[in-house]
């Protein structure tokens, strides 16, 4: 699923608003993708979306260790930022101007910081960060989640579980992102012959849908440790019904991995009592959105989880899991981790340049290592610092592992 190799892609013409905003760090006259611009350099053309909150804050961090990670691989990027979310709607009015779904579409790979805020709550519906952000996966048709929970050694006590429950659990969940109901139709508010107001939405999986996420979950589970879990409601509902039918036929293609099937309440549960008995779990839109949160707790804290959307050929959508947090926005206080290591997924998942994701996610660990923490993560014993302090950490880290392999 890497970025397909394309050049002389047309540079993207904004309107005078949206240039304003829009930073170009390595002004290029042609966007040209995976082309060798200068001897023995790839060149990769990254859209960074930083939203809203605390996203500018993670971005601008990740964007750092990227580059450098990157430049130690012979990886030359050129960042082009754009709005999305509410600071899309502050400045043009909509929470996805088009100009910004073309330069992600045109570009090899998109890191999305946080989208949302107090500010934009009570906007209508289609004026809403959050429906710029199903935009977005919408029009990129990254209709493949991969929501990573590792509890790393040095988090352990950073979890509400017991350190017995915690220790060791490394799972995978495969979320379908553009499916079911968060775009099923019919939807909407109305009236009924009762003049009474209803609400309602649409569960809907067509047969092609669930098969291709499902081919990502059993490729996924086949390079983890073998095991998938599909996780339904197919005792009550009929989109789950076709979901476990088509899941367990696919089965037969992938005799290697063992498949089991949960009921989401149970898995609910059970990723708390037991969290150790999944690997790779496939779901749903809804329940993964559920799901994932659920198991970031596991890991001590949702600032330490990256995601990486994928599509069947075009561009990659990196992003943490965490939202915007405009509680603690502007405030350095936020973890810049989950961003850090989207751009690693970025790396791996997007550009099939696993080298340079290690350095980041070895980088990672080596902050985590010399007791580092933000405040989201902190116990007794370990360093208290802001984001932009972890965010240098990580680089000096990034460093310190080349002077170490040299
Ligand atoms: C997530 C978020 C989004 C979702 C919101 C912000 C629309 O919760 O990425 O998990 O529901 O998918
Ligand atoms: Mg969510």
């Amino acid at each position: 699923m890497a970025a397909a190799l394309q050049t002389n892609i047309r540079p993207v013409k904004f309107p005078a608003k949206l240039r304003a905003l829009t930073k170009q760090s390595s002004p290029a006259p042609f966007r040209v993708r995976c082309a060798a611009a200068s001897p023995g350099k790839k060149r990769y053309n990254i859209t960074l979306l930083p939203g809203d909150g605390i996203g500018p804050e993670v971005i601008s961090i990740a964007k750092n260790v990227l580059q450098q990670a990157g430049s130690l691989e012979g990886l030359e990027f050129s960042f082009q930022e754009m709005p999305v979310g509410g600071a899309a709607l502050d400045l043009v009015g909509v929470p996805l101007p088009e100009e910004t779904v073309s330069a992600a579409k045109e570009s090899d790979a998109v890191l999305l910081g946080a989208i949302g805020g107090y500010k934009w709550d009570k906007n209508e519906k289609h004026l809403k960060p959050e429906t710029g952000l199903l935009q977005l996966r919408a029009g990129l048709k990254v209709f493949a989640n991969l929501r990573p929970a590792t509890v790393l050694p040095q988090l352990v006590d950073a979890s509400t579980l017991k350190r017995e429950v915690a220790e060791g659990v490394d799972l995978m969940v495969v979320r379908e992102l553009t499916g079911g109901i968060y775009f099923g139709v019919p939807r909407g508010i109305k009236t009924n012959e009762n003049g009474e107001e209803v609400g309602y939405n649409t569960e809907v999986y067509a047969a092609h849908e669930i098969d291709r996420i499902a081919r990502v979950a059993f490729e996924t589970a086949r390079k983890r440790r073998g095991k998938l879990c599909s996780v339904d409601k197919a005792n009550v509902l009929d989109a789950s019904i076709l979901w476990r039918r088509r899941v367990t036929a696919l089965a037969a293609e992938y005799p290697d991995v063992e498949l089991s099937h949960m009921y989401v309440d149970n898995a609910a549960m059970q990723l708390v009592r037991d969290p150790k008995q999944f690997d790779t779990i496939v779901t749903n839109n809804i329940f993964g959105d559920i799901l994932s949160d659920e198991a970031s707790m596991i890991t001590g804290s949702i600032g330490m989880l990256p995601s990486a959307s994928l599509s069947d050929s075009g561009p990659g959508l990196f992003e943490p899991i965490h939202g915007s947090a405009p509680d603690i926005a502007g405030q350095d206080k936020a973890n810049p981790l989950a961003t850090i290591l989207s751009a690693a997924m970025l790396l791996k998942y997007g550009l099939g340049e696993e080298k340079a994701a290690k350095r980041i996610e070895d980088a990672v660990l080596g902050a985590l290592n010399k007791g580092f923490r933000t405040g989201d993560i902190y116990s007794a014993g370990t360093k208290l610092v802001g984001c932009k302090e972890m965010g240098e950490e990580v680089l000096k880290s990034v460093d310190s592992h080349v002077q170490a392999s040299v």
